[in-house]
């Protein structure tokens, strides 16, 4: 009798776990779900967040977009041109294409560029480009919203001497 009596108990006590575990296991899946959705949104939100720094706050596309007529071509957004003004004999004379990154730098060498203002081969870029210091997520963001765009087609004559380094004086 003792045993019988026990033996409904163990059996709720099984099923008790069993439906615990399938929660534990639904819980997980959810969770899942939940977190991928959290990192796209994530993922979504630093692009923007780059997009915003380039566009409002500072303004690369005033100096990396070529001109048609004095004004910017949006349709080459960020593919690099003739600067519109020169500020010195010193200084660049063409800003280059960064739409998709600059041509042969990885993202790391990009973040660090926009952390310290030195490119990958240890020199400074030359002015009117600014000496950005930006700390690591926003120099990020940027690198995220840049590489989001395409790269140019086809590479503005204007834009490669600079990255050659060959319009130095
Ligand atoms: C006032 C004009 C100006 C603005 C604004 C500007 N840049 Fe530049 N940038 C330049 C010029 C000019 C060069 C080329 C410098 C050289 O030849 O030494 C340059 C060079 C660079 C380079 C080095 C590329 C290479 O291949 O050597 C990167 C990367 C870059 N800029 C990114 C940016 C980003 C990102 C922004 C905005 C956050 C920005 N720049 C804003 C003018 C500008």
């Amino acid at each position: 009798m003792a045993r019988t009596g026990c033996e409904p108990q163990k059996f709720v006590a099984r099923t008790g776990t069993r439906v615990k575990r399938r929660g534990g296991t639904l819980l997980l899946v959810m969770a899942a779900v939940l977190l991928r959705g959290a990192t796209d949104v994530n993922a979504k939100s630093q692009v923007a967040r780059g997009r915003y720094l380039v566009e409002r706050v500072m303004v690369c596309g005033e100096c990396h977009t070529p001109r048609v007529h004095g004004k910017p071509d949006f349709k080459r957004w960020l593919e690099g041109g003739p600067l519109p003004f020169v500020v010195s004999k010193k200084a660049a004379k063409y800003a280059p294409a960064i739409a998709g990154l600059p041509k042969g730098w990885s993202r790391a060498q990009f973040v660090r560029f926009m952390e310290t203002g030195v490119t990958p081969n240890g020199v400074s870029a030359r002015h009117p480009m600014p000496p950005f210091r930006l700390d690591s997520q926003d120099a990020n963001a940027v690198a995220d919203y840049l590489v989001s765009l395409k790269k140019p087609q086809v590479r503005t004559s204007a834009a490669s001497p600079a990255r050659r380094g060959d319009n130095r004086e």
